[in-house]
């Protein structure tokens, strides 16, 4: 079983002097939700996500060699622009990879990164802005050490994401991947997402995520704050077996294509998500108005059409709509006909199922 201890670096070689790395890496949607941490980003149960294609963020890391005088130190850009207010952010997960990748301080860093959706859209950057963070140190941690395997540099550049945002290390590699132990998935791990390998029916190829906007405010409970207030919930332990047995569901839909059973469990979870925030002590909603009239529609659209079209949520006030691509065209127009009035300025983001991150140079 690989541990913590597998992903410290020793063997490096510090001649390198200065270079550049970018990549991009997306976000992604959970099925069955992680919603509860231990430290450090240890999730108190498996969770199981569709990687995003369109919504990702792309990232350039330069590098100099400097003198390692026991501080980080690095310039942030955000779309071009210097940001401060980013910066505690980066500092946080360089604390925190530190013991992992030593040379850290041996380098002065600029970080230049953008979105490719619209700023505080109510889109979490965090799990695709942490993939792509990780990735480019992965990128560095290469050419320090280029004897480390794709397998190592993939699954340490999991275990580096997860660190800075527990659902970014699902954003790393693989269309559909499973965060947390959990006896069906082999390797499955706490420590970093795995690629889903069993054959995936044809319904779920190209699966659709559009993204209906539905408040862009600023969340009123972060999500770091969320999962820790699953401790001492009354419904805690019934909800992580929940999730064990909804995971082994999920696998087996996937594998049938059982579109039945998985708009089931997908809603079920969405429900079950917000379900858990409104009885925790304190309570809280994320949703809105119109994410309720948007749910409703869609069940209404369901039931009088049989398109096998449902929802999830994300911890926010957004509808993810999730529908084979099939049926594309027909949920297109019902969502310009019935649901964009519910978006913020009539804002959706049209997305499908993608790969993961992306080297760009
Ligand atoms: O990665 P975090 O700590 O922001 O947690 C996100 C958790 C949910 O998005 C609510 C669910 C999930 O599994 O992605």
């Amino acid at each position: 079983m690989v541990s913590d201890k597998d992903f410290i670096q020793n063997e490096y070689n510090l001649q390198v002097e200065n270079g550049s790395f970018q990549w991009s890496a997306p976000s992604n949607i959970a099925l069955v939700k992680y919603w509860g941490k231990k430290e450090k980003q240890i999730p108190a149960n498996p969770s199981i996500s569709f990687t995003l294609n369109n919504c990702k963020t792309i990232t350039k890391l330069s590098f100099a060699k400097k003198q390692n005088d026991g501080t980080f130190s690095f310039d942030l850009l955000f779309e071009g622009q210097p940001k401060e207010e980013f910066k505690p952010k980066i500092i946080k997960f360089f604390e925190r990879i530190e013991t992992y990748c030593p040379y850290l301080k041996d380098f002065h860093f600029t970080i230049d990164t953008e979105n490719t959706f619209p700023h505080s859209s109510g889109i979490a950057s965090s799990a695709s802005g942490m993939a792509a963070l990780a990735m480019n140190v992965m990128s560095l941690e290469k050419t320090l050490n280029p004897t480390i395997s794709e397998e190592y540099f993939n699954q340490k550049a999991s275990f580096l994401a997860r660190l800075g945002s527990g659902s970014a290390c699902r954003s790393i590699k693989g269309e559909i991947v499973v965060f947390g132990e959990h006896k069906d998935i082999a390797g499955s791990s706490d420590l970093f997402g795995v690629e889903f390998t069993s054959a995936v029916h044809p319904n779920f190829k190209n699966y659709q995520d559009t993204i209906l906007l539905v408040d862009k405010g600023e969340k009123q409970v972060s999500s770091s704050v969320g999962h820790d207030l699953i401790f001492g919930h009354p419904f805690a332990e019934q909800r992580f077996a929940q999730a064990h047995r909804n995971l082994s569901t999920i696998k087996t839909v996937l594998e049938n294509g059982d579109l039945e059973e998985f708009i089931k469990i997908t809603e079920s979870e969405a429900l079950i998500l917000h379900a858990m925030m409104m009885t925790s002590m304190p309570y809280f909603i994320l949703m809105k108005p119109n994410t309720l009239e948007i749910i409703n529609r869609i069940w209404k659209f369901r039931n009088e059409t049989q398109i096998p079209v449902c929802f999830t949520l994300d911890a926010g006030a957004n509808v993810h709509v999730l529908y084979p691509e099939m049926v594309k065209e027909d949920v297109l127009q019902f969502i310009k006909t019935e649901l964009v009035g519910y978006c913020q300025n009539g804002q959706y983001i049209c997305d499908e199922i993608g790969n993961g991150a992306v080297k760009y140079n």
